[in-house]
């Protein structure tokens, strides 16, 4: 490792030696430098004895001016600085600290610490960036009362925001004001947050359930106020469902919520000040599609949940992460639940682990829930920590039931107030709350990898035996797993499609178990592992005939849609294999024909879950299924399975699209959003057939279009489909869209995404596109990620040319923004999943980025992919 790496290892924690009751900042801003002095009340942790008077505090680029303990300068010989922090020596038990610290914003491309995103002057500290501002000891058991002065320009910077509530603000000398903020709750400093800039704002107000008015505020910048009502309104959405649900009132007088354009993540919950990713606050029907207008609303009660679940109740150390990320992920979920469709929402919720947690969690990077250890934290933002978390809360809440889940959430928020705690802490307190034992299901936050459940099934008299089974393999550093504690849901359906055994749970915490149902009259269909009950990967060999039963009748829509996948899944493979093997190309399967025929004929009343019915497995699900992934294969296989389906049924699709083209003006609602939805699917599949009719309608259907849905249906339909509608289609979008970045974004994607010509040639001319700014991490994810995720074919080029593309942008943006760079670093880290040639063409580009000098970040990727398989 270079720099100053360590790895941090969760058995090593120990308890602060010293606390922080109060901080005092003061921000003085002036051009080019920023002067921050602290004033902390210091006390030694009666907790803690016979650990000396020895402190670490951390600090990384920083400009030291002064350092004092009870206002007298310390001695050199009790200083000692490193490049990530200084030792103070020979503390008194009591003591005021006065830090003064200069910092450069200007130079801070990281997005860490105190930035500027365009004209705005922000912060982000989680997990470990206030360390950039000041010294200080930088970690979440430390909590304090703080209070921050900001003083600055009043022309360039009118508005001023921090934490809590303003408590003084006026006119300073030389055209310069000031404000200062109280924040009355103890938090600790990642959940700092500082805001300088000439922004507009929109403003409303929630009366809490208790009567108290909130002062709601949205900021951006100028001229981007109309695309900030949906936040709003979500906001207060999320502030009545968090009462409603969880009987949880805010806490303070206002919230405020900023949206800045250069941001690494999508949003942060600083006490009463979140700092948003423009991408997770803008949403207006002519720039914001549905889906867009979705993601706002559950970023934005994400962050809102956090004020509980995160904010009054912290982590005690980073390795708790999912403490409050996987409990915030699962409340998001239940809001999302109680706001979409179900069935649908449930169904993108089962996508996402599918398509991207399995991966991770059975490649180089597989962690579990709570990890052991760590070089560089911003690493573990991951969807094992979310999404798997949000699972296992899951889990517990379904054995529990959900009432007793709730009162057990609100028995671990009294319990736990204004405290920093541990992922133990918190299944202890859902034990005490709901009686149940835990003692065995806690393995499913200490070991990473995805158990594999087979499940056989017999019948014979009237009576069925389901065996079960988990395996669980190897991950990185974790040769042996145990059993872990299984919920599997089980439902019994006869041939007509009713049901003779209502949904149970049955757990499996053996490695095997046999489960008998008695007393049935025929042999059952059976559905399993329903809506996702644990994370696992199912392998249950289910006839095609039983398939297309579930899928005309399952009573869960989720179970619907499984079964289509199933079903679906089983025709990719055979194609994609005839393809690796030259052979020839399947046709349809009579199930796949019967299933898609009964389901056109007769449409589930919710208009997304068609759509998704109708949808195929990822490329992505499509390569987990074999040993070893052949991307080229993959996307024949996939291809030849949509085009096929698009000829047998090519009648059905236009009754679709006409039954469900755009009427009436946009809105965003369940059903309205469903209807796009079935539209953009059947679209999309026609668009196989590339006939001057299909052409013809997506230019239509885009030139009329009110809203960024539709027009993005279209521009999807066209997308392979080179020619004369396709050129002017995109251009007019360019140019109608050239001022705003979010949308660029989209055409950014697309362009990276388009497979004729030469993509990766394309792709580096964009690099140098005014339309492309290196340093926002909004455009390098919609041009790179887009280009690995959007075009397969082009990155995994066998040559090798899309490799080198993305390593070179990897080592440029290394040294900028190293949080970034890991991040991209991480699409080539699973080459060992992958068939030759791509295995050593991403292994080399993974190698060549290893022999470079790299952050702490980057390396920590580049070396869990170059080393020892698990
Ligand atoms: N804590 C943020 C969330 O709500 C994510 C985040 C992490 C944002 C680190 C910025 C930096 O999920
Ligand atoms: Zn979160």
């Amino acid at each position: 490792m270079t720099g100053n790496s360590q790895r941090k290892y969760r058995a090593d924690y120990r308890p602060p030696i010293y606390l922080i009751d109060t901080v005092d900042l003061d921000f003085d801003i002036r051009d080019g430098v920023i002067r921050v002095t602290a004033r902390h009340s210091v006390r030694r942790n009666p907790q803690v004895i016979g650990e000396g008077d020895r402190w670490w505090l951390d600090g990384r680029e920083l400009r030291l001016l002064s350092i004092a303990v009870d206002d007298e300068p310390v001695a050199d010989a009790a200083l000692e600085i490193t490049a990530t922090g200084l030792w103070l020596d020979g503390l008194p038990d009591r003591f005021t600290l006065t830090v003064v610290t200069e910092i450069d914003p200007e130079r801070n491309l990281s997005l860490e610490g105190l930035y500027r995103s365009g004209t705005i002057l922000c912060t982000q500290c989680e997990a470990t960036g206030f360390s950039r501002i000041t010294y200080f000891p930088d970690r979440p058991d430390v909590m304090s009362r703080y209070t921050t002065r900001v003083e600055a320009d009043a022309a360039r910077y009118p508005v001023l925001l921090s934490n809590g509530n303003c408590i003084e603000s006026g006119e300073a000398d030389h055209g310069r004001h000031y404000a200062v903020y109280d924040d009355p709750f103890a938090k600790p400093c990642y959940l700092f947050a500082l805001v300088a800039g000439d922004l507009g704002v929109i403003r409303d107000t929630f009366t809490t359930a208790s009567g108290r008015a909130v002062a709601l505020r949205v900021y951006t910048k100028h001229g981007n106020e109309d695309q900030c009502h949906h936040a709003m309104a979500s906001l207060k959405d999320a502030m009545a469902w968090d009462e409603a649900t969880y009987g949880l009132e805010y806490d303070l007088d206002s919230f405020v919520i900023v949206a800045v354009g250069s941001f690494n993540m999508g949003a942060m919950e600083n006490k009463s000040l979140n700092i948003f990713n423009t991408a997770c606050i803008f949403a207006h029907q002519n720039t914001a599609t549905d889906g867009d207008f979705a993601r706002v609303r559950d970023v934005v009660a994400h962050e809102y949940f956090h004020n509980y679940t995160g904010n009054r109740v912290t982590c005690r150390d980073w390795f708790q992460l999912s403490l409050k990320e996987g409990l915030t992920v699962y409340r998001e979920h239940q809001f999302a639940i109680d706001h979409g469709s179900p069935g649908v929402t449930r169904i993108e919720q089962v996508r996402m682990i599918r398509d991207v947690q399995f991966p991770e969690d059975a490649g180089p990077r597989a962690h579990p829930v709570r990890p052991e250890s760590y070089v560089e934290m911003n690493n573990f933002y991951t969807i094992t920590v979310y999404e798997k978390g949000a699972e296992l809360i899951r889990m517990m809440a379904r054995m529990a039931g959900r009432d007793a889940f709730t009162t057990a959430v609100k028995h671990y928020l009294d319990k736990h107030d204004g405290q920093a705690v541990t992922i133990d802490d918190f299944v202890a307190a859902v034990e005490e709350s709901t009686g149940l034992d835990l003692a065995q299901f806690r393995h499913w936050y200490g070991f990473a990898g995805t158990p594999r459940l087979r499940v056989v099934s017999r019948y014979d008299d009237g009576r069925l035996t389901l065996e079960m089974a988990q395996a669980t393999p190897a991950t990185p550093g974790q040769k042996s797993k145990p059993n872990f504690d299984i919920p599997v849901s089980v439902a019994l359906f006869d041939d007509a499609g009713r049901v003779v055994r209502e949904p149970e749970i049955v757990r499996l915490d053996k490695q095997r178990d046999t489960f008998v149902f008695e007393a049935l009259d025929q042999a059952p269909t059976v559905s399993v592992l329903r809506g996702l009950t644990a994370p696992v990967r199912l392998e249950f060999d289910q006839n095609e005939a039983a398939l297309v039963r579930l899928m005309a009748h399952d009573s869960d829509p989720v179970s619907r849609w499984d079964a289509a996948q199933s079903l679906y899944m089983a025709t990719l493979k055979v194609a994609v294999s005839a393809h690796r093997n030259a052979g020839p190309m399947p046709e349809l399967g009579a199930g796949v024909i019967e299933a898609i025929a009964t389901l056109v004929a007769d449409p589930p009343e919710d208009r997304a879950l068609l759509a998704e019915m109708l949808s195929l497995p990822s490329a992505t699900q499509i390569g987990e299924a074999f040993e070893a992934i052949d991307v080229a294969a993959v996307e024949a296989g996939r291809r030849h399975v949509k085009r096929r389906i698009a000829v047998r049924f090519e009648t059905e699709l236009w009754a679709l699209v006409d039954a469900h083209a755009p009427r009436g003006d946009y809105v965003f609602d369940r059903d309205a959003a469903g209807r796009r939805r079935v539209f953009a699917t059947a679209l999309d599949y026609l668009a196989g057939l590339n006939t001057p009719a299909i052409r013809e309608r997506a230019r239509e259907v885009f030139e009329r279009a009110d809203n960024m849905t539709d027009r993005m249906a279209a521009l999807n339909a066209l997308q392979d489909l080179p020619g004369e509608d396709r050129d002017a289609v995109r251009a007019a979008f360019a140019h109608r869209f050239a001022d705003y970045p979010l949308v660029m974004d989209k055409w950014l994607r697309l362009t990276a995404a388009t497979e004729d010509g030469d993509a990766v040639a394309r792709v580096r001319d964009l690099l140098g596109d005014a339309r492309f700014d290196f340093t926002n991490p909004n455009r390098v994810r919609a041009l790179i990620g887009g280009f690995v995720r959007g075009n397969p074919l082009a990155f995994h080029r066998e040559d090798g040319a899309g490799y080198r593309l993305v390593a070179d942008e990897i080592l440029r943006l290394d040294s900028l923004n190293p949080q970034l760079a890991a991040a991209l670093a991480g699409l080539l880290a699973p080459w060992r999943r992958y068939a030759e040639p791509y295995a050593s063409g991403m292994r080399d580009a993974l190698a060549r980025i290893g022999a470079a000098e790299l952050s702490d970040n980057t390396r920590e990727i580049v070396e869990a992919g170059l080393g020892e398989a698990a």
